[in-house]
């Protein structure tokens, strides 16, 4: 393909690069939806020792892993970098220095086999990893983004049209179950341990507060983690696994009541999970039970579409390329990039 001539949308082939916080990922996808590869490269061991992602070591261990993630892809796919339409980053919002190996090599990799170049909104790739399994969803929907960084609803009217109607005011749901998971000893990143060992708890046990359940959209986690240290400072043999699970019931609770209340007051058709904390166990259940009770459409991605993964940035890219054109190679990245500006 040279730069000009690009195939027919079904056809097009894009590879997105996901580097925004701790996982580098290539993907190849075609016609938006066909995921000829996902390749995950996790650096969790290199940052849990010291209890959260750093910032330095991200960017140091991306820069190493990239290039061998990027060759694999090429190689599962069966296809050369110039068989490719155009070659998709995440700009944005994500840690500056992470971001731009990703951008940077898109960029070079878009020069040297001339090809588009699209820089994609990471949270526009979570929204889209709803698309990618079921491409036939109808907006209007309600979809619950949560993540370490972000817990937000979107309210998506039509695809490229978001309004986020609810937002933490505080803490984002993963990082509340991580900073829980620190405090009680049990590593890092916390979501998947108190997952588990939730499973073994009993979650009516302790009664955790549900922050701002009776008020509106937005969230807070603040208070509900500070709950569950105060509860351990007055209770010292506490049970982790009934602490998990009832402080993973009272988040779980809160997402799911406040989601369910947008879909209504909006009148949508379906409602989505995304973001890595839409692979816990019991938010998906809990989730899919209430929509189905509603009768709303509902979907809830397979784990690896809700994890950071670069798939659901390409599925993103291709419907940007279409919409917008490919992006100026001017373009840099954008740490504090928000949902609605320019994705
Ligand atoms: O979307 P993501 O992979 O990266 C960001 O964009 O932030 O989300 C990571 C967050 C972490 O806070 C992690 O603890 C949480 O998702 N997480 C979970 C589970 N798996 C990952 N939280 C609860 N239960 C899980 N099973
Ligand atoms: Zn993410």
């Amino acid at each position: 393909m040279s730069a000009t001539e690009m195939r027919p949308l079904g056809e097009r082939v894009v590879m997105a690069i996901e580097t925004s916080c701790d996982e580098t990922s290539v993907s190849i996808v075609r016609g938006g939806t066909e995921v000829l590869t996902n390749i995950v490269s996790s650096q969790i061991e290199l940052h849990a020792g010291f209890g959260g992602v750093v910032p330095e070591v991200a960017s140091r261990a991306h820069l190493e892993m990239l290039e061998p993630v990027i060759n694999q892809a090429l190689a599962e796919a069966g296809m050369a970098g110039t068989d490719l339409d155009a070659v998709a980053a995440t700009h944005g919002p994500g840690l500056i220095g992470a971001l731009l190996i990703g951008v940077s090599a898109a960029k070079a990799l878009s020069l040297a086999w001339g090809i588009r170049y699209v820089g994609v909104n990471h949270m526009e790739g979570h929204l889209f990893a709803t698309f990618l399994e079921r491409p036939d969803l109808e907006p209007p929907l309600a979809v619950l983004l949560v993540s370490g960084g972000h817990t937000m609803i979107v309210h998506l009217e039509e695809r490229g049209k978001y309004r986020i109607c609810g937002s933490t005011i505080d803490d984002a749901a993963g990082e509340a179950f991580d900073k829980v998971a620190r405090y009680l000893g049990l590593g890092y990143p916390g979501g998947p341990v108190v997952d588990k060992l939730a499973l073994e708890g009993d979650r009516d046990a302790i009664g955790f507060p549900r922050g701002l359940i009776n008020d509106g959209l937005d969230f807070s986690f603040s208070g509900m983690k500070t709950s569950v240290i105060n509860y351990v400072r007055k209770n010292r043999d506490a049970d982790n696994a009934d602490l998990c699970a009832g402080f993973q019931e009272a988040v779980v609770d809160v997402l799911v009541t406040k989601t369910m209340r947008a879909a209504e007051t909006f009148a949508v058709n379906g409602v989505c999970l995304g973001g890595g904390v839409a692979a816990n166990s019991r938010l998906r259940e809990v989730f899919a039970a209430e929509a189905e009770q509603r009768g709303f459409d509902c979907l809830v991605p397979s784990r690896e579409y809700c994890t950071d993964n670069a798939a659901m940035i390409a599925a993103a890219a291709h419907w940007r390329l279409e919409h917008d054109g490919p992006t100026s190679l001017d373009d840099g990245a954008h740490p504090n990039l928000r949902l609605g500006a320019g994705g």
